[in-house]
């Protein structure tokens, strides 16, 4: 059966993934209207679901029907998708349909504007393994004179069923502080997630999730979203009073304009959209999947252990003090040395250097080459932090090139962390910013590249451009190009997104890193909160995550050694520490640990994520991988000093007896499953455990 099917005398469109469909219909003035977003249908099911339209309420409401891309115009109040104005003052939009074509799973429908010059193909795409529905949207100016002024132009909205409540979860943070999940009642309102910082933020990111209220981690209905867009973004969710929920979004915050000048076509990132029957874990699990399938570059590959100078070395890097940080990190297992950064120009702190990206010729008198060789010859790949998009005024590159920078006429340029952005919207700063990465990649042979962002944008102008606001989007869609520019001419080469830690985590930059740095705190009773906000959209495969010393540099609190390797396994296990100032005892646990690390590593990385506990007290997760299961648990405080009850375990086989690798205990699936894993952790607080089931025999 093909993916999407097409109804011509309904005039109505039915996309199938796996175990969903989604159906949308062209209604008598041409406007797409939505159907259907939930479980599998057939066209004859979701043409009587079509033919349930019901009338406006009263010549005061909007018509009942949801359209697929709101515009400005007709009986419309809700927030629209598409606003523009035409150079005589007109706004708003109505649609003559011209025509639909299918191409595999990828659906385009095309709408012209009845008078005026302006296109737009509303973009569906879905694949034969993923329920995660792709929509985006190229809107066209297709006269040969003159501007459209596009005032907002999203890739998609989406709706839900109609239901008697409806809640949302998303995820809110700060630095230090990113993807803390919150789950709460939708407002009857316009509720409005957003960045408006030109990274996808700390503060919200771009994923939500929809349910009536009554789903949980393994059950229950959940309409989930989230958008491939690593600069501003927002996302409009509108409850209306009458009952619909809607969300629409896209690239770009409030108030920015694009002008679309004649011939031009503006093509909006993908912003998917996922329906499960299962709760939020099978939501999680899907997208999971999906973005192993769909985004990411290379999978298949098991992210190496790495080691970060940040926490040990500050800015104070040198030849010397970084060889012997990498001859410790060598001898504990590590296998990708990363340093941090300081390396280059004046940079001996926040305040100078940045933009200078020659190695520092009193910390690297003979350039990086040494070291980078130091670190082969222990056994590991080398890595370098770098910070492309930023400058520090005190730096060569500002003073040669002060209008290369964000900035607007007869404003302050503000500077954060004493820095300022590069606007690589301008070809000249985007070539020159690619031509030095490529040099630096090249000479070094570096296999990883950390790839940060320490500041929002402000005074986002561009002096002497006629359309400024393009910037927001030019810049980060230079910074893609860069990226897929630098990966394609050096295919060894691996990217980490950064920005501060979490702030540029979305599914846009994970279609061209391999990584996320997912928060500079590096407490680990904090990462279990932002671990399992992390999860729920992306997978443990592209969660950084570091052992750091104790007390912790954010917290100051003090955690045992194995508490903090136990909750940094759960992802891509790296090292983060002064390890000159690590005891003997602690490198010798170290050792074992990144040894533990290297067997479950497949399991974590490529298996499938059920997130078992996560009451404050104890939080567990399992790894499924073919028949080897791995279980993480960790308490933070042990209320009253009572034992944790048993873990009742997931997707193990009833049948099958599996032993613990580690203690040789054996369990039966079906006792799994039932009275559950007994766990064995130590007493007190911060106690942690790692449980690695193998079928036996
Ligand atoms: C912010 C990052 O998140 C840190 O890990 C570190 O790389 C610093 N920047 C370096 O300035």
């Amino acid at each position: 059966m093909p993916p999407v099917l097409f109804d011509p005398d309904h005039r109505l469109w039915l996309l199938r993934g796996p175990t969903t469909a989604y159906a949308i219909r062209l209604a008598d003035d041409d406007t797409v209207r939505h159907v259907h977003w939930g479980a599998t249908l057939t066209l004859t099911e979701a043409v009587k679901v079509a033919e349930r339209i019901s009338p406006a309420a009263s010549s005061f409401e909007a018509v009942a029907a949801v359209d697929e891309l709101a515009v400005e115009g007709g009986a419309r109040f809700g927030p629209p998708s598409l606003l523009v104005r035409f150079a005589d003052g007109t706004r708003g939009v109505q649609w003559r349909y011209a025509g639909h074509d299918v191409d595999g799973g990828h659906l385009r429908i095309r709408l012209h504007d009845r008078h005026y010059p302006l296109r737009l193909t509303l973009h569906y795409r879905v694949c034969a393994d993923s329920d995660v529905i792709e929509r985006w949207t190229t809107v066209e100016n297709h006269d040969d004179r003159t501007p459209i002024t596009v005032l907002r132009c999203d890739s998609a909205a989406w709706a839900a069923p109609h239901r008697t409540d409806y809640r949302v979860s998303h995820l809110v943070g700060g630095w230090n502080s990113e993807f803390q999940l919150r789950r709460t009642d939708v407002a009857v309102a316009e509720t409005v997630f957003t960045s408006r910082r030109g990274v996808t933020s700390h503060h919200a990111n771009p994923w939500l999730a929809v349910d009536d209220g009554t789903a949980g981690e393994e059950h229950g209905e959940v309409w989930s979203t989230a958008l491939a867009w690593s600069g501003s973004w927002r996302i409009t969710l509108h409850r209306d009073p009458v009952g619909r929920t809607t969300w629409t979004g896209g690239f770009g915050h409030e108030g920015l304009t694009w002008s679309l000048a004649p011939g031009e076509a503006l093509d909006t990132p993908v912003f998917a959209g996922l329906y499960t029957a299962g709760g939020f874990g099978a939501a999680s699990r899907a997208w999971h999947g999906y973005v192993r399938r769909h985004v990411l570059s290379h999978p298949n590959e098991t992210r190496p252990v790495l080691y970060n100078s940040w926490e040990a070395t500050g800015f104070d890097v040198d030849e010397v003090g970084q060889i012997a940080l990498a001859a410790r990190a060598a001898s504990l297992g590590v296998e990708l040395f990363v340093m941090d950064d300081g390396w280059f120009g004046a940079r001996t702190g926040d305040h100078v250097g940045l933009g200078d990206w020659v190695p520092n010729p009193v910390r690297f008198p003979n350039g990086l080459r040494p070291l980078a060789a130091e670190v082969r010859r222990l056994g590991m790949r080398f890595g370098l932090w770098v910070e492309p998009e930023m400058v520090n005024p005190d730096s060569d590159l500002y003073r040669a090139h002060p209008d290369w920078v964000l900035h607007m006429t007869n404003r302050d340029r503000t500077e954060l962390r004493n820095q300022l952005v590069l606007n690589l919207g301008r070809p000249d700063t985007a070539e020159w910013t690619h031509a030095w990465l490529d040099r630096l990649v090249a000479a070094h042979d570096i296999d990883f590249l950390k790839w940060d962002a320490n500041r929002p944008f402000t005074e986002a102008g561009w002096p002497g451009h006629g359309d400024p606001d393009r910037l927001w989007i030019e810049h980060t869609r230079a910074v893609y190009r860069i990226m897929d520019r630098l990966r394609a001419d050096h295919p060894g080469l691996r990217i980490e997104a950064c920005a501060g830690g979490g702030g540029r985590a979305d599914l846009g930059i994970l279609a061209r890193t391999d990584q996320v740095w997912t928060s500079d705190n590096t407490d680990p009773v904090d990462r279990i909160d932002i671990q399992h906000g992390f999860s729920q959209l992306y997978p443990a495969q592209v969660m950084g995550a570091w052992v750091t010393d104790s007390p912790n540099a954010a917290t100051a609190r003090e955690t045992p050694l194995r508490f903090r390797f136990h909750v940094a396994m759960a992802g891509v296990l790296g090292i983060g520490g002064d390890l000159a100032a690590w005891t003997d005892d602690e490198l010798k646990e170290a050792v074992e640990l990144i040894a533990a690390y290297k067997r479950i590593r497949p399991v974590v990385q490529h298996g499938t994520a059920y997130r078992l506990r996560g009451d404050g007290t104890l939080t567990a997760v399992q790894y499924a991988h073919g028949d080897e299961h791995v279980v993480l648990a960790w308490c933070p405080t042990r209320p009253y000093g009572h034992a944790t009850a048993p873990l009742r375990l997931t997707a193990v086989r009833p049948e099958v007896v599996y032993r613990d690798t580690d203690t040789g205990a054996t369990y039966a699936g079906a006792v799994l499953l039932g009275s559950g894993l007994p766990l064995d952790l130590p007493s007190g607080d911060h106690a942690s455990t790692l449980v690695h089931l193998r079928p036996v025999g």
